[in-house]
């Protein structure tokens, strides 16, 4: 095994009279594992894990996370020292080269994302061929596959992925910006050599000839924030995609395409989204947000507060407290403290906050509740908001598919499953059947 993990110890298995013993591992954050993978050959049986919320489906050296202490650490630095002190292109340049850059470096990497902004010209009739109302993320992974065709990577990927994974971070901001000009009939803003990765994305998001977009530093500052905290999340269902997907050995394009299909669901990265309407319904019932925190806690009613709990953080999200504070920083600096759903948001949070319902099960705001505010005062359509997400996923995702790629342990994912169908029966003939 060549993965930087040892060995701990053993765990003993009973099955019927016999015992087996099956080694345990440890990671280097202390978090200890069975290794089950000669059980199936030594014993016969598999393990159920459906949905594999106990599944440990490879060893990772991009991000630690533990949900009951709130941390979370990309590469070895904590999440609060790189959104405090990093740009996005720093973080995406450290989860994609595994350190963070020098100066020298960085220069480098910023100057290839230059290089590989502008579309290919014929993809941009591809967007004249999707219907109006086509949803942004179905453009985005249509695009994103679309990319292996005009920019074909070596037959050994790994050779040229400094310059793919560029060419991704890059065009995927001008894909999905394009497809926000396109969906609304405005003319495309094309990306600009001299403004900054986010400012870069925010001037095509909202320029325009008649009415040219200001530079706000807060609001650039926040999205620059937004983007790292999104940067990566361990094994979650998109970034297990990629690593399924790319372990057929496609490539990456392809892979991250199918990430971004799994990001789209609303119980994944369209939670933002779902908050937003959740908001509206309220406003638009006469914005009575108490009645909704009582629907919320009513046993019998299957309404949740969308924004609210987290799968793994169950004190808080350690990314809350940084977006919190984003949120908050770009309401005052875009004079929007007035806008009815933000005032029902942040009416929301301060009376769940102080409800013994929310507190005694630990429901906290996650960081959907923020994200969604943040990129509604700065005039992303809801429509967009999962598309913001794929945006930060991206270094995360590449980083999973090298590392998937590169692992001298790493098979085609093959799950296995228990049946449950009928026993082996006897074939009819069509004209017999009734
Ligand atoms: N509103 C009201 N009650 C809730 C909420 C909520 N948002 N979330 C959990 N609860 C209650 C449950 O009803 C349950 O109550 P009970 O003990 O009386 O039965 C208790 O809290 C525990 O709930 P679980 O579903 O067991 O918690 P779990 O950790 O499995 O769920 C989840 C986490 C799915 C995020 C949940 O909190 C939820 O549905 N939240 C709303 C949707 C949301 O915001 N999703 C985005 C998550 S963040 C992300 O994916 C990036």
């Amino acid at each position: 095994m060549s993965e930087k993990y040892k060995i701990c110890g053993n765990a003993e298995v009973r099955i019927d009279d016999q015992v087996f013993t099956l080694p345990v591992f440890e990671g280097s954050e202390g978090e200890r594992a069975i290794d089950i993978r000669k059980l199936r050959s030594e014993t016969g049986l598999i393990t159920l894990d459906s949905g594999y919320m106990n599944t440990g489906s490879c060893t990772s050296n991009i991000t630690f996370l533990d949900g009951e202490k709130s941390v979370l650490h990309y590469r070895g630095y904590s999440i609060e020292d790189l959104a405090d002190q990093c740009s996005f292109v720093e973080v995406a340049y450290l989860l994609i080269h595994s350190k963070l850059p020098t100066n020298v470096e960085l220069d480098g990497f910023k100057r290839q994302l230059n290089d590989h902004s502008i579309l290919h010209e014929d993809m941009i009739h591809f967007f004249d061929r999707f219907p109006p109302a086509a949803s942004p993320m179905s453009i985005l992974s249509s695009m994103v596959n679309s990319l292996h065709n005009f920019y074909p990577e070596m037959d050994d990927p790994l050779e040229t992925l400094n310059i793919t994974a560029a060419r991704l971070l890059s065009k995927v901001r001008t894909i999905a910006a394009f497809s926000y000009k396109k969906s609304n009939g405005y003319p495309l803003v094309y990306p600009r050599f001299n403004l900054s990765y986010c400012a870069n994305f925010l001037n095509m998001m909202f320029d325009s000839p008649v009415r040219p977009y200001l530079i706000n530093d807060v609001v650039v500052d926040a999205l620059n924030k937004l983007l790292i905290l999104h940067g990566d999340h361990e094994q979650n269902c998109s970034t297990a995609t990629v690593r399924m997907v790319g372990s057929a050995r496609v490539n990456v394009y392809a892979s991250i395409s199918a990430g971004i299909n799994a990001l789209w669901g609303p119980l994944h990265g369209g939670a933002n989204q779902a908050v937003m309407e959740m908001l509206e319904e309220i406003h638009q019932d006469g914005g009575n947000y108490r009645k909704f925190i009582e629907k919320a806690k009513d046993p019998d009613d299957p309404f949740r507060l969308v924004g609210f709990g987290h799968r793994v953080y169950k004190s808080h999200d350690p990314r809350c407290r940084i977006i919190k504070k984003a949120c908050d920083d770009v309401l005052k600096s875009l004079q929007m403290e007035d806008d009815p759903l933000l005032a029902i948001a942040k009416e929301l949070e301060e009376v769940a906050l102080s409800d013994e319902y929310f507190i005694e099960r630990r429901l906290y705001p996650n960081v959907d509740f923020y994200s969604g505010i943040i990129y509604r005062a700065i005039g992303i359509p809801t429509n967009m908001f999962t598309v913001m997400f794929a945006l930060g996923r991206l270094p995360g995702w590449i980083a999973h598919w090298e590392e998937m790629w590169k692992s001298p342990d790493a098979r085609i994912s093959r799950p296995r499953q228990i049946y449950t169908g009928p026993l082996l029966r006897k074939f009819v003939p069509i004209e017999e059947r009734e």
